[in-house]
């Protein structure tokens, strides 16, 4: 009998940071490796943030705090919710913890039972099957195809329901596709929801910032009200404040989940740590300026990127809304071989292939749950994109 949990054998390593490790690995070597895979913006936290931080290790705030959060950040998260969404919650209905990922992680955990089915609309973030799976419920995954724009149809949510259902994972613009959710293609999912009232919704709201074009944001209880005391909504400063590192999520919610969650919180990590937490407030509450002008920066890459990607033999790009993050189909190089002699029968191979022989780093599509894609992180410089995508593209376009 194996010395380890058998809940492991349910769950995989994440395909996500296995392939920027990889990457990272060969680079060391001294391959010429451009790495497409870090979900992660390229660019410094702002300045305004690091100067709170270092303040408050000045003035001695490094001791543990509340464990979901001290209440100047959760005052900050509540006054976020009614200034950006006009959703209204109290402190009590505020959840901090070490990262958008925790807070996901403690609310599955606090709420799943055996058997319970969560639905994860696919191509889904690669840690919602596992998280479920790790919890001890039953991901029910729901293919969602760039025919429908990477987006779920009220028809399908409808299907997926069963007396089991738990949860509905949300998540608009969404990674690895970057599509977002229009307030109408929302109200039509949330009409479904409200005619099953034991299903909840966890709204992973963490791209909300990074909206491009005419694409607005929507969060689901924003949509439809009456679905405010069964919504979980979460959120993060990682990715519109480039703060990956410094491990802060939230989420809001009903008082009885939250407090669940805080359980579950004190009994593994305690607080999300004290600094970060001060980084944080000051992010929340600090001009947000800066935002539009990287979104603008974001804007140029992403059709960069596109225009690029689409010129490349093979390959069909759909424009997303938001994120920093493209999901590109390989359809057309399905079936084919590299020069370097390998069949592309899969996109695992296609990326596999693509960097052994061109160096290229990107995440296959199989680990988001829809295949034959891949995704292609745009949160790196114009010169790393276009040199990318030219090798890319000459790795298409010698595809015999
Ligand atoms: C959709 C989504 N949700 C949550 C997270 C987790 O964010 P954090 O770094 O705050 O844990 C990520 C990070 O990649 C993400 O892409």
């Amino acid at each position: 009998m194996s010395f380890l949990s058998a809940t492991l054998d349910r769950v995989k390593p994440s395909p996500t940071i296995a392939v920027s490790t990889l990457a990272a690995e060969l680079k060391a070597a001294g391959r010429d490796v451009i790495g497409l895979g870090a979900g992660e913006p390229d660019f410094d936290t702002p300045d305004h943030i690091k100067a709170a931080a270092k303040a408050a290790i000045d003035a001695g705030k490094t001791k543990y705090t509340a464990p979901d959060g001290m209440p100047e950040l959760k005052q900050a998260i509540c006054d976020k919710f009614k200034r950006e969404n006009g959703l209204v919650y109290t402190p009590a209905q505020v959840s901090v913890g070490t990262g958008g990922k925790q807070i996901l992680y403690n609310a599955l955990m606090a709420t799943l039972n055996p058997g319970d089915e969560v639905i994860i609309p696919a191509p889904y973030w690669v840690s919602y099957p596992d998280m479920v799976l790790l919890a001890g419920g039953e991901p029910v995954v729901v293919e969602c195809p760039i025919e429908t724009g990477f987006r779920m149809t009220p028809e399908q949510l409808e299907a997926a329901i069963t007396p089991k259902t738990k949860w509905l994972i949300f998540n608009s613009p969404s990674n690895p596709t970057g599509a977002g959710y229009t307030r109408e293609q929302l109200k039509a999912l949330t009409d479904v929801l409200m005619r099953h009232p034991h299903v909840w919704v966890m709204t992973d709201d963490m791209y909300e910032h990074l909206a491009y074009g005419d694409f607005e944001f929507c969060t689901p209880t924003e949509v439809e009200p009456g679905l405010y005391d069964r919504t979980l909504t979460c959120n993060g400063v990682s990715k519109a404040y480039a703060m990956t590192g410094w491990r802060i999520g939230y989420a809001a919610g009903p008082v009885e989940l939250i407090a669940a969650m805080r359980k579950i919180q004190s009994q593994s990590t305690s607080n999300p740590c004290s600094v970060s937490q001060w980084a944080a407030v000051e992010a929340l509450n600090g001009t947000q300026d800066f935002i539009a002008e990287n979104n603008k920066m974001f804007v140029r890459r992403r059709d960069l990127v596109v225009e690029m990607l689409n010129a490349a033999i093979g390959i069909d790009c759909p424009v997303p809304d938001g994120a920093f993050y493209v999901y590109p189909s390989i359809k057309g190089c399905i079936g084919k071989t590299t020069a370097g002699g390998v069949k592309i029968d899969t996109d695992e191979a296609f990326a596999k292939a693509l960097l052994e022989e061109k160096g290229v780093a990107v995440v296959f599509g199989s680990a988001f749950g829809l295949s034959p894609n891949f995704r292609v992180s745009y949160a790196t410089s114009d010169d790393a994109l276009k040199e990318a995508c030219t090798r890319i593209q000459d790795f298409c376009a010698s595809l015999v």
